[in-house]
């Protein structure tokens, strides 16, 4: 019998695989990403469930390198989300000071890549360090005309949709709108990727990592026709293979938006 010191749970490769990544076919130009399974992945080695925290801040930094190189428009990542103050005090904090550790190494590097970094969210409700800590990264990189770098922190979409219909309805009290104009533009430019181009709002492909398979509150109105991936790996085990693997998938899928295609309709 071998006995192993650390019993590592099966580290799960590209589910589908089985297609082959066409990097000169069709791209999705938006891909949102659910980073889940840090805590499990901390787990299987017996550590606290932080250091899958931080190891996951090293797959963002590769993930995003590598979406930029493939000529990806917008990443967003689901970084922490309204439930997740119901977290032990310690790892909340933990969770808040991240940004700070990120934007402190990464920052050089996000300029050197042309990268744009955006923060969608209720930034009001985060610690002050943590506000300053995206503020200026924002402002460093706002020049930048590459990949962006869209963090979803302290975002819910329901909370989003109750915004955006109080906004809408406050246009309406005040009789700048009526309420027949109220259209699906309007409700999409009240959302929070309302500062995106209306071509770059809605992702194509949705990722989750870690085996789960549920939206958990993100992206409600947005993701509506985008094609969904779900894998088993774990975010911190998540790599370029791994994404040039969903793309792979997402190349395969036929996207019918209700109707039929040309060769369909034959
Ligand atoms: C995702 O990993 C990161 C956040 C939600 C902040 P989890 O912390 O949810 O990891 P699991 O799901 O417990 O493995
Ligand atoms: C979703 O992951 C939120 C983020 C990735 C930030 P969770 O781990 O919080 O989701 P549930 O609780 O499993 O639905
Ligand atoms: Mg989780």
């Amino acid at each position: 019998m071998v006995l192993r010191f650390f019993p590592q749970k099966e580290k799960y490769t590209p589910d589908e695989s089985q297609f082959e990544f066409d990097p000169d076919g069709n791209l999705p130009k938006h891909i949102a990403i659910i980073m889940d399974g840090n805590g499990r992945w901390a787990k299987n080695r017996r550590l606290p469930r932080v250091a899958g925290h931080k190891e996951g801040m090293e797959t963002v930094k590769k993930i995003t390198k590598h979406a930029n190189r493939l000529g990806v428009k917008v990443l967003t990542l689901y970084a922490f989300s309204t439930e997740n103050w119901k977290r032990p005090a310690d790892e909340v904090n933990f969770l808040m000071q991240l940004p700070v550790d990120f934007f402190d190494t990464f920052v050089p590097e996000l300029i050197a890549e042309n990268v744009q970094v955006k923060v969608m969210g209720y930034e009001e409700y985060l610690p002050e360090h943590t506000q300053k800590a995206v503020e200026d990264a924002m402002e460093q990189t706002k020049d930048n005309d590459g990949l962006i770098l869209n963090f979803a922190l302290n975002y819910g979409s329901r909370a989003e949709i109750v915004s955006a219909v109080r906004e809408i309805s406050k246009l309406v009290e005040t009789d700048q709108l009526a309420a027949d104009q109220i259209d699906e533009k309007t409700i999409a430019d009240h959302l929070m990727t309302g500062f995106l181009p209306a071509d770059l709002r809605d992702p194509e492909l949705v990722i989750r990592t870690s085996g789960e398979e549920r939206i958990s509150n993100f992206l409600l109105w947005q993701l509506a026709y985008s094609e969904l991936y779900f894998t088993k790996a774990l975010w911190p085990d998540f790599d370029g293979e791994h994404l040039e693997a969903a793309i792979a998938a997402f190349q395969q899928r036929n996207r019918r938006f209700g109707g039929l295609n040309e060769e369909e309709k034959k």
